[in-house]
């Protein structure tokens, strides 16, 4: 729980692109409803009208790497103002398609935007609004590309090769590592009823 006017939770969902963390979504809505709380349900880059405005721009325009982290944070200064505080405080729990430990790994990690930056945005977006909980969805760099081949058409980010996703899932694990009172890894190289039970019993501690 954050210093602030909080009393709902503050939870996110991590991974690489084909980790499979949007389609246990549903499920997780539906364990916090079952404890009668209110559930929001967002993403980023999203969230918002404009915030989803900048999300088209950032998945499908070449930009640098910091533009895209000035972006990224743009939308989540959106987010955070019209979605996720006043959600938290009349206490909804919030459920966020990735947040911010995704900067540290796609723009740090992967395309080497330095993490002091990152961390100075965060802190003046952010405040001290962090994750309550995450759960991070791994896999392996080939299955998360096996998968992303079978999938609709790729975005920018999702057209990247081996290495870039190799690059960003030590930085994911890294994160986790460094921040084990948050995150919950989840080992999601296996079937999708598997994964559900992980899910459901980690859900259960939150
Ligand atoms: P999604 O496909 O999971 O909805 O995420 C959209 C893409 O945006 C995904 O490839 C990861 C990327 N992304 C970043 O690069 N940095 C960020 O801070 C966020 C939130 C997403």
């Amino acid at each position: 729980m954050n210093n602030r006017e909080q009393k709902g939770k503050f939870i996110t969902l991590e991974g690489m692109d084909g980790a499979g963390k949007s389609t246990h979504i549903p499920l997780i809505i539906e364990l916090l409803e079952s404890r009668g709380v209110e559930v929001v349900s967002t993403r980023e880059p999203g969230g918002t009208v404009l915030g989803e405005k900048l999300r088209a721009l950032l998945l499908h325009e070449s930009m640098h790497a910091e533009t895209e982290t000035l972006l990224m944070f743009a939308a989540r200064r959106e987010h955070i103002a019209n979605v996720i505080e006043p959600s938290l405080a009349r206490g909804a729990y919030v459920l966020s398609d990735r947040f911010t430990d995704a900067t540290y790994a796609y723009q740090c990690g992967a395309k080497g935007v330095l993490p002091s930056k990152i961390k100075q945005l965060e802190t003046w977006v952010q405040d001290d609004l962090r994750p309550d909980a995450t759960l991070l969805f791994d896999v392996p760099v080939e299955i998360s590309i096996q998968r992303l081949r079978s999938a609709r058409e790729p975005d920018k980010f999702e057209r990247e090769n081996a290495q870039f996703f190799e690059k960003l899932r030590q930085a994911y694990l890294k994160r986790a590592a460094e921040n084990s009172h948050i995150f919950h890894i989840i080992d999601a190289n296996q079937s999708i009823d598997k994964v559900e039970v992980l899910v459901k019993n980690i859900m259960a501690t939150i």
